[in-house]
């Protein structure tokens, strides 16, 4: 059971348009219509199980076929399998594939409650970090900006902001990310905004990373794919770093740069995995 203190802190409040269990099973077609405009969509058995792990607040949860949903939690998500039986509510699958963009293999789909602003702002600007923020300035592309919270996610990083115009919570990007959005905490600022801590800009004309230990609460920015690092980012950064690259390569893709980073950042025995 959640306790009330956990949800508070994960900016949950009792006034919001809730639904409860019988609300579910009675009609969870016209549940899922009501609520989908403000809610995070879950797209696929896997997105759904990572949301529930990392204990995020799902509103409706519909499979066009219920048992081989539970049949993939059986093998693949015991941890979870007694919440996703109660969650679960089988609709046709014609009515399934009405209410997603793009039909998943799984045949699941889920509405959870997405996190506050001012939730993911107190996790990003806590005090003491034992992990760094990961900021992508401006990126475009919403499949990098998944691969890169499934990322922070799994090194346990502190968080993922975006800056510019690109939504963090895109539906494309959530499913990018497989759900993992609830494991770390994602939101969108300005520059001006950034959470406190020296600012590690990755760059291709930087210092060799190699010659650096990144600390525990370092913000760790990462250009657009386009353009690179904005001129505002680089006037915060305090240090240049680039990734080892041979000559006539121009730069590597920016999902796989935060990749090789957070790895570095790890291998000096920082990660607070386990
Ligand atoms: C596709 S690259 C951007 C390329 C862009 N044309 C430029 O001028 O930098 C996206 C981001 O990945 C990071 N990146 C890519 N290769 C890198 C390298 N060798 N060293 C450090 N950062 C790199 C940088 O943060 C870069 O802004």
């Amino acid at each position: 059971m959640k306790d009330l203190a956990d949800d508070r802190d994960r900016g949950r409040t009792d006034d919001r348009d809730r639904t409860d269990d019988r609300d579910r099973a009675k009609d969870p077609v016209d549940t899922w219509r009501r609520l989908a405009g403000d809610s995070v969509l879950l797209d696929g058995f896997h997105a759904l199980k990572h949301a529930v792990r990392f204990r995020a607040e799902v509103l409706v949860a519909v499979t066009g076929d219920r048992r081989a949903a539970l049949a993939l939690a059986d093998e693949l998500a015991p941890d979870v399998r007694d919440t996703l039986d109660g969650l679960l509510v089988e609709v046709p699958e014609a009515a399934y594939r009405s209410l997603v963009p793009r039909p998943h293999p799984t045949a699941v789909a889920a509405l959870a409650v997405r996190p506050s602003r001012e939730a993911s702002l107190r996790a990003l600007t806590a005090t003491h970090r034992t992990a760094p923020v990961v900021v992508l300035d401006q990126p475009r592309n919403l499949g990098n900006a998944g691969a890169v919270i499934r990322l922070a996610a799994g090194f346990g990083a502190t968080g993922v902001v975006t800056t510019g115009t690109l939504d963090p919570w895109h539906p494309t990007v959530v499913r990018g990310g497989a759900g993992l959005h609830f494991a770390t905490a994602v939101e969108r600022l300005t520059v001006a905004e950034l959470p406190s801590g020296p600012v590690f800009a990755l760059d291709p004309e930087g210092e060799d990373i190699r010659g650096t230990k990144l600390p525990d609460d370092a913000v760790l920015a990462f250009g657009s794919e386009r353009s690179g690092l904005s001129p505002e980012l680089r006037a915060r950064a305090d240090h240049l770093v680039s990734l080892p690259m041979r000559p006539q390569v121009s730069s590597y893709n920016l999902a796989t740069s935060v990749a090789m980073t957070l790895f570095h950042w790890s291998a000096a025995g920082g990660a607070p995995i386990g």
